[in-house]
């Protein structure tokens, strides 16, 4: 595998390849867990990972790479092989969350801005060592516009700190991604989520811009542009393809190779099918796949329910969901195959 920026970034998107963020802080996979009735524990965090990625159809076919989190990437398997280690065999790049979380912004109440700077430098050299080739950072810009959130102030901060960590990362040989997540949370609607993201992504890119961070080398993590969750509306496909791919033309150059979007809480079939239409109305200059958290584990979390006895099930769901967004990331996906399942 090469070891240039430009070669890994073409890799994470290439031919319909996804990622899986796995990369669940122990807080939030407790939540996860708490669903499915499964004690949250070093040893139970391991084995439901472990569980995807000795998935082989799924890893070899439709993952390019995972992201983990700092203790995943040190963990070993039960028989003793690093985790680390399973993806690469899979021929999948190991990747690692490097922010430490988004924290309330001193001044602007409802503002959070992004943490992880400080050693930054270090912990990059230590997670190239333990084989991450690339690494996120994520961003959280909420919308609330009858309290003035998010101020240009938060937009500011949260993409300054994006380019500092991707200029970091770049300099430690690891791609970027950049993720200046846009929430759907809230009763706006699909304009004014165009909106904010519009304003965040034209921010984000003059940051990347000055910090001299080379495009062709990171990959954009961002939300689709849909109307807010308690809008009562649910835009359709095309809707949110027309709209999220108007916003890109505006905003994204095209040197950046692609784009790999969050599911930010949508449906797993509403992130694969608004992620088709996005791809069926191409050709566009970057690719568009997906590096799906939720979207992507809520079906194999339910299937294996913390019981080994599961494992074959857990992985037939994960490899179903892989393989249904690969083929959205080729425009190439139908809600009958869905069934068919
Ligand atoms: P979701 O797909 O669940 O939004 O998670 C993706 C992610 O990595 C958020 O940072």
């Amino acid at each position: 595998m090469s070891e240039r920026l430009e070669d890994i970034a073409a890799a994470i998107v290439a031919n319909g390849k996804g990622l899986l963020a796995a990369d669940e802080s122990s807080g939030t996979i407790k939540k996860r867990f708490d669903v499915i009735g499964v004690e949250s524990t070093a040893d139970s965090r391991r084995d439901y990972r472990e569980m995807m990625f000795r998935a082989k159809d799924a890893m070899t076919k439709y993952i390019s790479g995972v992201i983990l989190y700092d203790e995943t990437i040190r963990q070993k398997a039960a028989d003793g092989t690093p985790l680390v280690d399973i993806i690469k065999a899979s021929g999948a790049i190991p990747g690692i969350k490097v922010d430490a979380g988004a924290k309330p912004l001193a001044g602007f109440p409802g503002d959070t801005v992004t943490e992880g700077l400080d050693g930054l430098r270090e912990r990059l050299a230590d997670y190239y060592k333990l084989g991450a080739r690339f690494a996120k950072w994520r961003a959280v810009i909420d919308i609330d516009t009858g309290k003035g959130v998010p101020s240009t102030n938060s937009i500011s901060a949260n993409t300054h700190a994006l380019a500092r960590y991707a200029a970091l990362c770049q300099e430690a040989g690891i791609v970027p991604i950049v993720e200046p997540e846009v929430l759907m949370d809230g009763a706006h609607d699909i304009g004014t989520c165009y909106e904010v993201s519009k304003a965040t992504l034209i921010k984000l890119y003059d940051e990347l811009h000055a910090a001299r961070v080379v495009l062709e080398g990171t990959i954009l993590k961002p939300n689709m542009v849909l109307s807010g969750k308690t809008s009562g509306t649910v835009d359709s496909p095309e809707k949110v393809a027309e709209m999220t791919i108007k916003l890109f033309r505006e905003t994204v150059p095209a040197a950046v190779p692609g784009i790999a979007f969050l599911s930010g809480g949508q449906e797993d079939e509403e992130a694969t099918a608004n992620l088709n239409a996005i791809n069926a109305i191409g050709p566009h200059p970057w690719k568009l796949t997906f590096s799906y958290g939720r979207a992507l584990q809520a079906a194999p979390q339910k299937a294996w329910s913390g019981k080994a006895s599961n494992v074959a099930a857990g992985q037939a769901a994960f490899t179903h969901r892989a393989h249904m967004n690969y083929l959205a990331a080729l425009g190439k996906w139908k809600a009958s195959l869905e069934q068919a399942a």
